[in-house]
């Protein structure tokens, strides 16, 4: 059967870190009210001018070094992103023209599922045949998005982006192969009004703010990821316990920690980078997972687990070994 394999994977961060203490300067808030509620320390903040093309721009050069691959052979760029540098074209588009990779490129809006969405789209392509190498990026300047006048938000995320290079290849079909093993993805328009932006092309004509009904996230938070973890465990017959690292979208140490708890998974095997990123919606698995490479925690042939919830609702999990 054909499946697809992780060749590289790469981050970027802009520079200019905003510290819970610079925070407390803009807002009515404290270090010790964010860390304790978040776990979050520190952001990275894009700059001026730094546009979310420019943040996964830098990731997917990364990602094709780290892969050993030339940006020629990349037929296919699924780019999750909710703030794209224009409302069109595709900010994948513009990665395609800087790199130079063939074949198409296109974005996908899942928020913070959106990497989740991405690699499941790109791996569809791949095992069906429709692209043979993909780049797949989740990328984002959510700072841009904030009101940084109400403090329930904008000391919650962060910019930054990562990429993986995923490669089609002949797999044997079992839980042992490399790469993507299965995704699972579930949406629910129902529950819209508990995270959106208040603007956009056809509604406001502006690009509006984020607004978030907090607690009523975290409700939903642990137990829709456990049930779509669970479904990506019993799909390929494997247990918890076979899981090496989980990879959790950033949101919160709190959702993290009782998920993890919840599978009985051990803090040691979950990749924690929320207190140094904040949230970077779609960026955030890309992120952890990057880093995580970087230094040696991940090795050829751990099992990762990857799952994420944002607004939609919008949620989702994958299953990839190394
Ligand atoms: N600093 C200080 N006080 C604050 C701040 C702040 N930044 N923000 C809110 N407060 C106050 C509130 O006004 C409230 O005050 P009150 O009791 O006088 O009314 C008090 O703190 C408690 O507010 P709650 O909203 O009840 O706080 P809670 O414990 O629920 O924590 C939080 C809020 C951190 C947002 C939590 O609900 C959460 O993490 N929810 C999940 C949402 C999330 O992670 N969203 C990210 C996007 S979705 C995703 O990626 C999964």
């Amino acid at each position: 059967v054909m499946r697809s394999r992780v060749l590289g994977c790469g981050t970027f961060l802009p520079a200019n870190i905003v510290t819970n203490q610079d925070l407390e300067q803009r807002v009515d808030t404290s270090d010790e009210w964010i860390v304790q509620r978040t776990g979050i320390r520190s952001r990275h903040i894009a700059a001026e001018g730094e546009k979310t093309s420019d943040l996964a721009i830098a990731a997917a050069t990364r990602a094709l070094e780290h892969a050993g691959v030339p940006a020629g052979s990349i037929d296919c760029i699924v780019l999750a992103t909710t703030t794209p540098d224009n409302t069109f074209p595709a900010t994948a588009t513009k990665v395609q023209a800087a790199l130079g990779t063939k074949g198409f490129a296109m974005d996908i809006q899942a928020v913070c599922a959106g990497f989740v969405y991405a690699m499941a789209v790109a791996d569809n392509f791949l095992r069906n045949g429709q692209a043979r190498r993909a780049l797949v990026i989740g990328a984002e300047t959510f700072s841009r998005l904030l009101d940084w006048n109400d403090r329930t938000t904008c000391v919650l995320f962060g910019d930054g982006a990562g990429a993986i290079v995923l490669e089609a290849y002949e797999a044997k079909g079992d839980s042992t192969d490399r790469g993507v093993l299965s995704t699972h993805l579930h949406s629910d328009g129902s529950q819209y009004d508990l995270l959106y932006v208040d603007g956009g092309a056809s509604s406001t004509g502006t690009i509006g703010h984020v607004r978030m009904h907090g607690q009523e996230i975290f409700r939903h938070a642990v137990s829709k990821l456990s049930a779509v973890v669970e479904e990506a465990l019993v799909a390929n017959g494997l247990e918890s316990t076979d899981i090496d690292w989980m990879v959790p979208h950033q949101a919160n140490r709190r959702i993290i920690d009782g998920l993890a708890r919840k599978m009985k998974l051990s803090p040691e095997k979950v990749v924690l980078t929320v207190d140094r990123h904040g949230n970077t919606s779609a960026a955030s698995i890309p992120l952890a997972l990057g880093e995580a490479v970087a230094d040696g925690r991940v090795k050829r042939g751990d099992l990762i687990l990857m799952e994420a919830i944002g607004g939609g609702l919008t949620w989702g999990s994958a299953l990839v070994r190394w």
